[in-house]
């Protein structure tokens, strides 16, 4: 299917050019044409397929470890089959033009980072990365043991994929960033994410109340669409480096 032409705005090109902070909210869609499904997506969703409460939930984890960690091991093979796509790529060379950038992600593949953007705020953690399910225990790793059900070699609990689930808090550090880059940028653009999961939903409004225009790249309208300066409705892979060739002569 041949997709529309992307026309970029010249009122945008300016805002792009001028601006001195950007602040960027990417969501699943932005690694769908890596390959890897989104959530909500009606039939290639995650969502549509299982139910998250019985995969991305503590008690699903305490209940039955073996089936959340062997459903985690798949989408991570899923991952590590995946590479970063243009739009991961175009992301990375804006970073580099613009004076202050944060770069803050609901996904939890690692593609931003492999693409090369450094200032990374990973609002649900990393599918790479385990971590120890006490409380009491602040033992990570970044590779994942190959028993089923691995324990932690530091207090002997099981080891759970470093990723927040349903129920659980951000990690007080990334939720305080992630809001500081959206209270304090003069763009703030919305890409591939329905915008349905707090408290990620609500960084795009706290960038609007605090003046700053919005972009948001999604095929899907969502609630922000008509708050948004200005709307793509083109997929993130292509419309992101027609903005960075059009604003920076950039490929
Ligand atoms: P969703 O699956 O809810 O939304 C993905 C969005 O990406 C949809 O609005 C699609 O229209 C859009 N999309 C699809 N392909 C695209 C493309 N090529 N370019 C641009 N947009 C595209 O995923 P998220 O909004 O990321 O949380 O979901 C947020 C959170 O809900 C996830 O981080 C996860 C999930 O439960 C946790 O696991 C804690």
């Amino acid at each position: 299917m041949q997709a529309s032409p992307i026309t970029v705005p010249s009122g945008l090109i300016d805002m792009l050019r001028t601006a001195r902070s950007v602040t960027v909210l990417t969501g699943a869609g932005i690694s769908a044409e890596s390959g890897i499904p989104t959530f909500r997506d009606s039939q290639t969703g995650l969502w549509a397929q299982y139910d998250p409460h019985q995969l991305a939930t503590p008690e699903a984890f305490a209940h039955n470890p073996k089936l959340v960690m062997d459903w985690y091991r798949w989408r991570r093979e899923l991952v590590e089959r995946a590479a970063p796509n243009p739009g991961h790529y175009a992301l990375a060379q804006i970073e580099q033009r613009v004076d202050r950038f944060t770069l803050i992600t609901q996904n939890v593949d690692g593609l931003h980072t492999q693409a090369g953007s450094r200032r990374v705020v990973e609002l649900h953690g990393n599918i790479h990365r385990l971590r120890c399910s006490s409380a009491r225990c602040a033992y990570t790793v970044d590779h994942w043991p190959d028993e089923e059900t691995p324990h932690c070699p530091q207090c002997g609990a099981l080891l759970r994929p470093d990723v927040v689930w349903f129920g659980e808090m951000i990690p007080p550090g990334a939720l305080q960033a992630a809001l500081n880059a959206s209270r304090n940028c003069q763009v703030f653009l919305s890409i591939g994410t329905s915008g349905v999961v707090e408290p990620a939903a609500s960084l795009p409004y706290e960038a609007l109340r605090a003046g700053a225009s919005v972009i948001e790249i999604n095929p899907q309208p969502t609630p922000l669409s008509i708050f948004a300066k200005y709307y793509f409705s083109q997929p993130a892979g292509q419309v992101l480096p027609e903005i960075t060739r059009a604003v920076w002569d950039e490929v």
